[in-house]
């Protein structure tokens, strides 16, 4: 098992070119079950959770390359309707293949994994949604039976939560039914309309995505499509977070800036200075972070709660206090107790973290406790004075592209060992 050697001290700098977005290409990548042919994603970034997508897809029957960062997929002979308990374990927001697989087979059958590293992640938004859509559900024994006849949809479904998973869930199931579904409070986060505009790519009729109020004209005939992955914005809030801790300068290439407002007002109000292009960001970090006194996780446009692990390490060594209020998951602090070891002085009450910035961090033996807790640890370690050593690697190759290679581009002493 690979574990991360990390020496703190150097400032984070220079031009990064940022992946694919990893929650962007895995609802994408179970819309192609929708059709009968081939499409092709590009921009697809080398993450273990689009290698278990893949895996999903060719256990159905699908034929899947992935090579360089395009993916090509031919969901001709796809016949399996349910997906393994084994399949299922490997990366936990496989519940987006519901829809699609509903879509396509007007049945399915799934195992769910239950809780998660960040808390219990339950699925009843998804599951009610699918019920008013004409779904007969049964669930048993930790897995899920569906079946539907129903061929014509003139719904409109409010979710009692903007949920993210099930508003995808929802606009690609709909797709296969006549008439027009509306989503009510549906989710706004950028890879939705991101899914919106592959689904439109491949024939649907969408309207809405970004906006609470999404509409989906369904029944229409979808065919194979070709298209780009957007930038992964969490991506891009790790690495200004690295070169955040190090007083360093970035140039991100490939990202959407606005996409970021609210990671990136938050930089300025810690002493960033931040200039925006089109599709770049340059990024300049004072010596020394100013405290932010809080920041709340909120649905987008909120500030991501995915960014929460990694903009909580850059603030370790800030002046003064800053306060982090989680409101989207349960169990999402679980990392701050690995920063600890480095030296960090942060206190948890529930759902509230609380940051008193400390002069230095100390290397240490530490391990990911989840994806984005992780990169965190990898954002402290590089702020840190000696040697950091990370465990469970796996949890940071779910989402980052060779972390190790970029960081190092950009100055960082770090390999794989
Ligand atoms: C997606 C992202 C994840 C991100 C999250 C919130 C992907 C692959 N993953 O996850 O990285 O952290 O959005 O921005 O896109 N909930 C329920 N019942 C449900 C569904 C959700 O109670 O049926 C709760 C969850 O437990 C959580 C909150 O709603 O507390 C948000 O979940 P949701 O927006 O669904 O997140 P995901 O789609 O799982």
């Amino acid at each position: 098992m690979s574990r991360l050697h990390i020496v703190g001290g150097n400032k984070i700098s220079g031009e990064v070119k940022i992946q694919g977005a990893k929650n962007s290409v895995l609802p994408i990548l179970a819309a192609t079950l929708l059709i009968k042919g081939k499409c092709v994603l590009r921009n697809c970034p080398k993450l273990s959770d689009v290698e278990s997508a893949v895996e999903i897809l060719r256990y159905m029957g699908c034929t899947v390359t992935f090579e360089d960062d395009v993916i090509i997929v031919d969901s001709q002979g796809a016949k399996n309707y349910d997906i393994p308990d084994i399949l299922m374990r490997k990366m936990r927001s496989s519940i987006m293949f519901l829809g699609p697989v509903m879509g396509r087979f007007q049945k399915a059958r799934l195992c769910f994994p239950g809780g998660c590293e960040l808390g219990p992640r339950p699925i009843d938004i998804h599951i009610n949604a699918f019920r008013e859509m004409g779904i007969k559900v049964i669930e048993r024994h930790g897995c899920i039976n569906c079946n539907t006849t129903e061929k014509t949809s003139s719904r409109e479904i409010t979710l009692p939560f903007p949920s993210v998973g099930a508003t995808e869930n929802i606009m690609m199931f709909a797709c296969t039914l006549k008439g027009k579904t509306v989503i009510e409070n549906a989710a706004k986060e950028p890879e939705i309309e991101d899914l919106q505009n592959f689904l439109n790519k491949m024939g649907a009729k969408i309207h809405g995505a970004g906006s609470g109020h999404i509409v989906i004209y369904g029944g229409r005939e979808l065919f194979g499509a070709e298209y780009k992955i957007m930038p992964d914005r969490i991506v891009a809030s790790t690495y200004m977070s690295a070169a955040a801790i190090t007083g360093g300068e970035l140039y991100l290439k490939d990202v959407v800036p606005s996409h970021l407002s609210a990671v990136l007002s938050i930089f300025e109000k810690a002493g960033c200075h931040i200039k925006k292009g089109r599709d770049y960001i340059y990024f300049k970090a004072p010596e020394k972070l100013k405290n932010v006194k809080t920041i709340m996780t909120m649905p987008y446009p909120g500030f991501p709660t995915d960014s929460n692990p990694v903009i909580a390490a850059s603030l370790i060594k800030a002046k003064g206090t800053s306060v982090i209020i989680e409101t989207i998951f349960q169990n999402r602090f679980k990392y701050t107790s690995e920063l600890s070891r480095l030296g960090a002085n942060i206190k948890i009450d529930s759902r509230v973290c609380v940051i008193e910035g400390v002069e230095k961090l100390y290397g240490a033996k530490v391990e990911a406790t989840d994806l984005r807790g992780g990169a965190a640890l990898v954002v402290a370690a590089l702020g840190a004075e000696g040697e950091t050593y990370i465990d469970n690697v796996f949890y940071i190759d779910r989402g980052y592209e060779n972390i190790e290679k970029v960081l190092k581009s950009l100055g960082g002493q770090i390999e794989r060992i």
